[in-house]
Order: structure tokens, then C-alpha cells, then sequence
């Protein structure tokens, strides 16, 4: 009979974990993001029954509500959701606290820890902690020694601390904000999220890779020709061009989340799917990530940013007509650009990311492309064969397709493409989880699997450092081009990929 090496460990280990008693503590409670995604994911898991019993959620930001204030106001936000689930909402909402804190007032955290030991004992939560710090990341570092000062991390195995992205701004400040954090706790009580990994179909990326044979034996250069990771946003800067204006792209998405997408696409298999084996292939990969051309990055790289467009019946403004946003702002709102990965695996195989705002498409994927046939035995539709594609779509429309030749019907012995096509919502049925939902539990299990590590962190920082001094020092050599709303982004990005003889997939 066949064997199956069944890694013991695996087993069970992600199937219902029991989240134990719990407090969340969210700093920046009045927040955009505390009700539209963390409190909205905490009720999905309440009503999924997979919130203990002994839980609460305390609120803080420098507000003086009280704790009916934030029950309403969260009530308010939420209000189409809780209208479906009122009775739950009811129950669910009496775990809710706020406390007046401010991350920078060491006092008021003294006085939160005095809060949180009542409020221990009210709701049977045993100590166990996970603070989540939703606030400017100019208190990252300032309100963890807060926390550390106050005792609130000193306890290893029950109180850990979530920094939302971005974490640090570039390489030199990645580092220094890992040594400070990592001062005030160990780095098994840090998670730094990234919200794409909480999509189901970034995960699938693993799954797909590691769970079936057929993909490995060709999962590389001399098989894959080259990748494109997109991420296409419809939606403009909205009401965050304060942040955004000292962000843009590249540090917003590209840094970030199709770095992570990178890694889980390139990086070799863990002998084991645990925390620490997941996290060093990760970190080992964006440790060999290159920009496509060092020395000269606006080679290899394109800078756009979204002017008007739209109809006339319904206009668009162009970024720099945003609201909050500088009239002259060079702040890209788009990014291309060209990388390799100097290991055995992938030398020589182009990568090309994009994500921009104001595309026409919300799309998130992920393409690898295969070589060329040797020889072309049939005439093709269209003139040549179309190359194999395996598409990852990471949103909307969850699912992959596999792309290639058929013999088209009729006498003749032409080939035309076809898709084999999976949809998650076809074989499920079932809508995913929003990736908060995922994330949230995994912090208060203490499983930092799909959170991002000291060294991953600064590895993608430094990969992208050439491109950062550039901007930051001489900013005409990679000028941001204007794209009309609506299109796929500047011309220029298409030529980056026509000089590999190469177009972009239109999604
Ligand atoms: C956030 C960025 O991290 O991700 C936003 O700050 C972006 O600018 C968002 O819109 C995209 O996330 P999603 O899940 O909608 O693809």
C-alpha cells in the first residue's frame, strides 16, 4: 500500500483551535480602522461561536466616551451587518469597553492596566492580552515601551502586541523600530499584520504549491519564463490622503502586500508548516529579491500617479485635486517595476509587480507564465500559440485558472487557448473570510504563522531601498507620470514589458 508521510505536528493544528479567554485592547478605537474591519471581524467571530466565552474588547483612544459611547457608535457604523444579527449584536456588544488612554501619556496606561485588572476579572479573561496598536506609526515604537513601562507586556506567554503596517518607513527605520519594539517584548509576542495574508487565496498560494506534485517539478526557471503580480485598485486616495500623500504605492501595497505575495509565490517548501520553517523560507527568498537593475532603478521601474477622468455625466478628479492632497504632490498612486531572484530556483526569471488606484479593474493575481513550446507542430488561432498561464486570483472572483492549447473543432489541426478554471464560490459555496478575521484570531492563538517577522520585514525594505533613495534624492529621474483615471496606468509601464517582449495580462 502506498505511504503518506503525514507530518505528526500538522495534524489538527489548524483545524477549530480554541482562541482561551481573551481581552483585545485596540488603541485608535476612533479610528476608520477599529469599525470597519476589527470590530466587524471580532463579531464574525462571535458568531462563528469562535470567541471564548471569557472575552472582552476594550477601546482606547484619547476620546472621553464612555462605554456606551463606543457600543453606539460601533453600533452605528456596523449598523447594515447588526440589522441582519441584532439579537447576537446585543450579546456580542456587552464585551465591549473603552478607556480613555493616549500611547504617549504614560499615566493613562498606568491607569489602563488598573482597568484592564478589573475588567479581568469581570469577564474571567485570566490575563491573556493581545493589544492591538491601530494608531499613527509614529507611536509604534513610543507605545510599546508605554505598554512595557506600564508592566502590560511582562507577562511572555499571555499578552502580545499587533503593529498595524506600514512598519518603519524604509531599511534604516525597519531596524530601528525592530530594536526598540524588541526591547519592550520577544519577538514571539510581536505581529506585525499584513492583511493579505489573511486572504484565503493567498494562503491557497501555499496549498496549491505544497499539496499537489504536479506543480513542483516545474515551479521554476527552466519551466516558468516570468511572473506578474498584480494588485488593481478602482477606488482613489478616499479620505486618506494625509497618509497617503507621505506614503504612496510603493510603501502603501508594493513594500508590503505583493511582497508578500512574492515571497509565498517564489520562496521553496518549509519542511514543516510552523511559524518559524514558513517565516525563514520567506525571509531566506526576499533576502535573494533584486531589483532588476541597482544601479540605474529608474530602469526598471515606473512611478504614476491618477489624473481625472471619468465621464462627463460623472467626473473623477485627478489625485492631485483630492481632497487633503498637495496640488503639486509627486506622490505615486501607481508602481511598476522589474525584480529577479538570484537563487537556483528562479535566476534569470523576470518578476514584474504592479498596483495602482484609479485602474480600471478591482483586481488582485498573480500570473506565472510558462515557456514557449520547442517546436510549433499546428497552426494557431490568432497566428501563434498562446503560452501556458496558471493564474492565482487573489480577488474578486477567488480561484485560479490554468491556461493552454486545445485542438480547436473542425478538419484542420488548429490549436486555440482554452481555461481549465476553479472557483472557490462554485466549489465551496461559501464566502471567505474577511482577512481580519483570520489575523485576529491567529494573534489572540499566539500562532504568528501569517504575520511577518524582525527579518522579513527589513528584508523587503532593503530590496527596495535603490528604488527609495532615488525618490528621496533625486526624484526627476523617476518622475511620476500622469495616467487618466480609468486606464491600466502610464504608458510607460507597457514598455518595461515590451522591451522583454512581453505585454501585461489584462485581468
Ligand atoms: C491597504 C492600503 O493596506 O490595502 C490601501 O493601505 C489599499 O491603500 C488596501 O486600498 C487594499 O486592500 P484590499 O484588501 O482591498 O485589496
Amino acid at each position: 500500500m502506498a505511504s503518506v508521510l503525514t507530518n505528526p505536528l500538522r495534524v489538527g493544528l489548524r483545524q477549530e483551535r480554541v482562541i482561551p479567554p481573551q481581552c483585545l485592547v485596540i488603541f485608535g478605537a476612533s479610528g476608520d480602522l477599529t469599525h470597519r474591519k476589527l470590530v466587524p471581524a471580532l463579531f464574525e467571530l462571535y458568531r462563528q461561536r469562535r470567541l471564548p466565552s471569557e472575552f472582552a474588547v476594550v477601546g482606547c483612544a484619547r476620546r472621553p466616551w464612555s462605554d456606551e459611547e463606543f457600543r453606539s457608535r460601533m453600533a452605528a457604523a456596523m449598523a447594515s451587518v447588526i440589522s441582519e444579527h441584532p439579537t447576537a449584536w446585543q450579546r456580542f456588544a456587552s464585551s465591549l469597553f473603552y478607556e480613555p488612554a493616549d500611547l504617549s501619556d504614560p499615566a493613562t496606561i498606568v491607569q489602563l492596566g488598573q482597568r484592564l485588572e478589573s475588567i479581568d476579572r469581570q469577564c474571567a479573561t485570566r490575563g491573556n492580552r493581545t493589544f492591538y496598536l491601530s494608531v499613527s506609526p509614529a507611536f509604534y515604537g513610543s507605545g510599546c515601551r508605554a505598554l512595557a513601562a506600564a508592566g502590560l507586556l511582562a507577562d511572555a506567554d499571555r499578552s502580545r502586541v499587533v503593529i498595524e503596517k506600514p512598519f518603519g518607513r524604509d531599511y534604516g527605520s525597519a531596524q530601528e523600530l525592530n530594536r526598540v519594539v524588541q526591547t519592550c517584548a520577544k519577538e514571539n509576542q510581536i505581529f506585525r499584520i499584513d492583511h493579505y495574508l489573511g486572504k484565503e487565496t493567498v494562503q491557497n498560494i501555499l496549498v496549491l504549491r505544497f499539496a499537489n506534485t504536479i506543480f513542483e517539478p516545474i515551479w521554476n526557471r527552466n519551466y516558468i519564463s516570468n511572473v506578474q503580480i498584480t494588485a488593481a485598485e478602482t477606488v482613489g486616495v478616499e479620505e486618506r490622503a494625509g497618509y497617503y500623500e507621505t506614503s504612496g504605492a510603493l510603501r502603501d501595497m508594493v513594500q508590503n502586500h505583493l511582497t508578500q505575495l512574492l515571497a509565498l509565490t517564489a520562496m521553496e517548501a518549509p519542511g514543516r508548516f510552523d511559524p518559524e520553517s514558513m517565516r525563514n523560507e520567506k525571509a531566506k527568498l526576499l533576502q535573494a529579491a533584486r531589483l532588476a537593475n541597482e544601479e540605474e532603478p529608474w530602469k526598471c521601474c515606473v512611478r504614476g500617479q491618477y489624473s481625472s477622468g471619468g465621464s462627463r455625466i460623472s467626473p473623477t478628479a485627478g489625485y492631485r485635486q483630492e481632497p487633503g492632497v498637495n496640488p503639486n504632490s509627486t506622490t505615486e498612486t501607481y508602481v511598476a517595476m522589474k525584480l529577479f531572484i538570484n537563487n537556483w530556483r528562479w535566476q534569470g526569471v523576470p518578476f514584474y509587480l504592479r498596483t495602482g488606484k484609479r485602474l480600471p479593474k478591482r483586481v488582485s493575481e498573480v500570473v506565472l507564465t510558462f515557456r514557449e513550446a520547442p517546436v510549433h507542430l499546428f497552426d494557431a488561432a490568432g497566428g501563434s500559440p498562446t503560452v501556458n498561464q496558471l493564474i492565482l486570483r487573489i480577488q474578486p472572483d477567488e480561484g485560479a485558472e490554468f491556461r493552454f492549447e486545445v485542438k480547436a473543432p473542425g478538419s484542420g489541426m488548429r490549436s486555440r487557448p482554452v481555461d481549465m478554471a476553479f472557483s472557490y464560490d462554485d466549489s465551496f459555496g461559501e464566502p471567505s473570510d474577511e482577512g481580519y478575521v483570520r489575523l485576529l484570531a491567529d494573534a489572540m492563538l499566539s500562532d504568528p504563522t501569517l504575520y511577518t517577522r524582525s527579518d522579513e520585514v527589513e528584508a523587503a525594505w532593503r530590496l527596495y531601498t535603490p528604488l527609495l533613495e532615488l525618490i528621496e534624492d533625486s526624484p526627476w529621474q523617476l518622475p511620476v507620470q500622469p495616467y487618466e483615471t480609468g486606464t491600466w496606468g502610464p504608458a510607460a509601464a507597457d514598455s518595461l514589458l515590451a522591451d522583454d517582449g512581453l505585454v501585461w495580462r489584462r485581468p
